[in-house]
């Protein structure tokens, strides 16, 4: 298994460049099953999760061309004739996000069996929300040895009242009520720019939507979709870990290809902070010279702060001046990181749902453990301010959603490499080979 080394305390400078969303391409690319016709995807990040959406659709029979070279970052998908509508718990069980090809294979072939996805490590998250709207919509759901499936000769519009913000649950419906008969008005919706992304998109492909990006969606139905060729936008998130690695590190970083304003309540915490911030058109330069101030940060859904920012802020907080009181909304056991950051050195108390971190606190490098995505991250950047070498384990969990991190974060200064297994180990030679 990969690990990350770092050696910290060296200031990021120079220009990075940021990826297509790995939170807009997914959906995106589940929404190519709603028509027979190749739908083409741009600025799509080269990340573990996009592989697993690639093969998911290519199990179900979807012709997935990832392209390569100066096209790598294009992806031309077409399902006009799948063969199946399943997507299995292997899939599925190794990415969440693989649910969401539910509304749309529903939507166009009537049936869908979806392994149900199981545990994860920041928190329960059911996907019930999406069951109830299916079923607003006309479908029949049952559950059966850890598969939901789902039948329904044609989805018939509808209103359905999402009982708690979800962001995937919000797409899925969406694409579902795009060949439904008749309206369908979403209500309490997710206003993520993930969200917009996702309706633009099938706007393109010819569904007539409205509100995406407000708290009301109202969609008409139409009898189909055809193809259509969309840029992704940049990965917040990503833009945000960078964001806060420079105002660690004390550095001078332009945060390129980003959509600040996609960036509002992270980039005024950092302000907050005593972080120097410039918003160009689509970049962020930024600057720290002087001591972190200590600041509050509360998850809520967009536009306010966001949970896949909490463990990456929780770093920053260790090396701030005071106390910092961090307040998980979203999800209830995304603190994992915090056990990890207390192995550094930092001084992180617990509180449920709250965590309470002051600073500033020297970090040392030590072998520490990522346990999901945002959390590895939380530990690069702590690692880069540590005294001496960290050691990341897991680092699989950073590749299913950061293109190439230790490169982009090499070219602006940090002393960081990958080690693969010192020697791959051997295929197991089975009993009847010998
Ligand atoms: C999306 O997950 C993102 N994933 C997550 O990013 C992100 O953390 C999350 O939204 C919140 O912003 C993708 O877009 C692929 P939710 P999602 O449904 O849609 C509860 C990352 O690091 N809920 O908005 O799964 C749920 O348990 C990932 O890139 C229900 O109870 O999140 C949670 O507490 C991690 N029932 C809350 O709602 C449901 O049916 C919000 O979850 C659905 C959700």
């Amino acid at each position: 298994m990969d690990k990350l080394v770092i050696r910290g305390g060296s200031p990021l400078l120079g220009t990075i460049r940021v990826s297509g969303a790995k939170n807009a391409a997914l959906p995106a690319m589940a929404a190519a099953l709603l028509t027979d016709s190749d739908v083409i995807l741009e600025n799509i990040p080269q990340v573990r999760d996009i592989e697993t959406e690639r093969r998911l659709l290519a199990a179900m029979g979807a012709q997935v061309e990832l392209g390569y070279g100066r096209a790598q970052h294009r992806t031309t998908i077409n399902c006009r004739n799948l063969a199946n509508t399943e997507a299995s718990y292997e899939l599925v069980k190794t990415m969440r996000a693989s649910t969401l090809v539910l509304g749309p294979l529903l939507a166009r072939m009537g049936h869908a069996r979806v392994s149900l996805p199981g545990g994860c490590a920041i928190g329960a998250r059911p996907i019930d929300l999406h069951l109830k709207g299916l079923e607003k919509l006309g479908a029949t759901i049952t559950q059966e040895h850890g598969y939901i499936e789902a039948r329904a000769d044609r989805l018939q519009g509808a209103r359905i009242v999402f009982e708690k913000i979800t962001v995937t649950g919000t797409e899925d419906l969406l694409m579902a009520a795009t060949l439904a008969e008749g309206e369908t008005i979403l209500e309490n919706c997710a206003r993520e720019p993930e969200v917009s992304d996702l309706a633009a998109l099938l706007n393109k492909m010819g569904a007539r939507i409205e509100g995406a990006g407000t708290h009301m969606i109202r969609v008409q139905g139409v009898a189909q979709l055809h193809g259509a060729r969309h840029r992704i936008i940049p990965d917040r998130i990503e833009a945000g870990t960078f964001i806060v690695a420079a105002a660690l590190t004390g550095g001078d970083l332009m945060v390129q290809g980003c959509d600040p304003s996609h960036l509002g309540v992270l980039l005024e915490k950092l302000q907050e902070c005593g972080v120097t911030l410039h918003t160009n058109g689509e970049s962020v330069r930024v600057r720290s010279d002087g001591p972190l101030k200590a600041t509050d940060v509360t998850t809520e859904e967009f536009p306010g702060f966001p949970t896949d920012m909490q463990a990456q802020f929780m770093t920053l907080a260790t090396q701030a001046e005071g106390a910092s009181i961090i307040t998980e909304n979203i999800f209830e056991n995304r603190f994992m990181h915090a056990q990890e950051l207390l192995r550094m050195g930092a001084n992180i108390k617990i509180d449920g749902r709250r965590a309470v971190v002051r600073g500033k606190t020297p970090l040392s490098g030590a072998a520490v453990l990522a346990s999901d995505l945002r959390a590895s991250a939380s530990l690069v950047l702590a690692a880069l301010v540590a005294d001496g070498e960290t050691i990341i384990d897991r680092v699989y969990h950073i590749d299913r959603g950061y293109e190439r991190i230790e490169e982009k974060l090499k070219a602006v200064g940090a002393h960081i490499r990958r080690i693969g297994e010192l020697l791959p180990r051997r295929p197991a030679v089975s009993a009847t080979a010998l």
